[in-house]
């Protein structure tokens, strides 16, 4: 082949490689976003988290984990968010999300304090990404200046949220799968990790590990002996696996860097934690190093992990809506509107007929 061929095979290359990914490489974000139309909002969303989290401070944990398993499943569009109806089959009821997702009612109390000051311009997926933020500061965690702009979307994909989430008791290179398949490497992976420094996990995803790990009748040997102790009060064989366990043992709230300190001492929670320090000669053991020893390296990392990861798949410009409620399509939430006013009609007509 000559070189101006190779040339384009190059190109043709780049161009299907680029087209197949899905996420977007020239998302268009901006923070200053809503400075004109909403300039509240992000006080408004602020106001509302701060109450929560007095009486229910493991909500920010909640909301940090809901904007990742937004934009993991067609991007960050609050695809999680639609109920189930006659046209979406709702990601709510897919295995990482079903009795796990928290906080959808915060989001429905956020969207209605927004639209009350600014109807019909914040984005529900912008709402997300702004409380990822704001619950990360409220616990002391990174800060980053939210890139703005976002469009919700007009559809779930249930299936897609099987797939596209990991699991806690992936290997690995399953992790690193499911992360390049959004656009993220390894030392994003690392990174958006460490926010099971704050938060729970139901006994279920991970007694495997306490009693009868990978069918050998043993516990995981990754796991700290005087931990598994601990971990077995909470979580007794053949008991009930909804009870709950803090990802970190000792600031299970704070937004800090123990949870790399935690995996040096063998005391990740989950198979998927402990495995990014205990798998023999991973490269991502450095990174967890590296982590431990500098909260400004990891601070820094995860806010540009955040940010990469709140750009998956965006859409923006005159692409979805902007959703009235943020549970429904706005065709769908006009038919329920329609619907409530009939009846609401039809009891009044009743009434008048007395
Ligand atoms: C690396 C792959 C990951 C796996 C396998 C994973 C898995 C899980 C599991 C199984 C739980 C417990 C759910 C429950 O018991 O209901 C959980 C909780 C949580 N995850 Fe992840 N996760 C991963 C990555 C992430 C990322 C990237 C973030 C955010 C940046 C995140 C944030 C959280 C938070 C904050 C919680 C606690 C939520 C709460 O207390 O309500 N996780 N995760
Ligand atoms: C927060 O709580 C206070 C006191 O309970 C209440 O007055 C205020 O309206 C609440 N604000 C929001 C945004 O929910
Ligand atoms: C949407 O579904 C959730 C359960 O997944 C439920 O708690 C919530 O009330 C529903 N929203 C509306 C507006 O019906
Ligand atoms: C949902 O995603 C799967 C891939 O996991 C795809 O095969 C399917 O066509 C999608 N369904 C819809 C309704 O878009
Ligand atoms: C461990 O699990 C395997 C397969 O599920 C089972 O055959 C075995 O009996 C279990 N061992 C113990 C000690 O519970
Ligand atoms: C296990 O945890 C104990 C107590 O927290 C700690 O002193 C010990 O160093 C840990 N063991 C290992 C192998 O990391």
């Amino acid at each position: 082949m000559n070189s101006f061929g190779l040339t384009l095979t190059a190109l043709c290359c780049i161009v299907v490689v680029l087209g197949g990914l899905p996420f977007s490489s020239d998302a268009q974000l901006d923070p200053s976003f809503y400075k004109n139309t909403c300039p509240k909002v992000h006080s408004i969303v602020r106001e509302v988290i701060r109450n929560v989290s007095k009486t229910d401070p493991r909500m920010l944990a909640s909301l940090v984990r809901l904007h990742f398993h937004d934009c993991f499943v067609l991007g960050c569009d609050a695809s999680v968010l639609l109920n189930k109806s006659d046209t979406i089959v709702t990601e709510q009821e897919a295995f990482p999300n079903i009795n796990s997702l928290r906080g959808l009612d915060v989001v429905n109390r956020i969207k209605t304090a927004v639209e009350k000051e600014c109807p019909d311009i914040v984005s529900c997926a912008d709402i997300l990404a702004l409380s990822a933020q704001i619950s990360s500061i409220l616990a002391d965690g990174p800060n980053w200046k939210v890139p703005l702009g976002r469009r919700d979307g007009l559809t779930a994909n249930q299936s897609l949220a099987n797939t596209a989430l990991p699991a806690p008791f992936h290997p690995l290179e399953t992790l690193k799968k499911k992360f390049s398949d959004q656009g993220l490497d390894t030392t994003d992976l690392v990174a958006l990790s460490g926010a099971h420094t704050f938060g729970r996990s139901h006994c279920s995803l991970f007694v495997d590990r306490l009693y009868n790990f990978s069918s050998t009748g043993k516990p995981d040997p990754t796991l700290n002996t005087t931990y598994l102790q601990e971990l077995r009060k909470i979580c007794p064989n053949g008991g009930s696996t909804n009870n709950l366990a803090n990802f970190d043992p000792t600031t299970p709230d704070k937004f800090d860097k123990n949870y790399y300190s935690n995996l040096q001492g063998k005391k990740g929670l989950l198979q998927s934690d402990q495995e990014l320090f205990s798998t023999s000669g991973a490269d991502t053991i450095s990174i967890v190093n590296k982590f431990s020893a500098d909260k400004n390296a990891f601070f820094e990392s995860f806010e540009t992990a955040i940010i990469k990861m709140g750009k998956i798949g965006v859409i923006t410009g005159n692409q979805g809506e902007i959703r009235k409620h943020c549970n429904f399509v706005n065709k769908e939430f006009a038919k329920l509107g329609l619907i409530t006013k009939a009846s609401v009609e039809s009891e009044e007509g009743m009434s008048s007929s007395f």
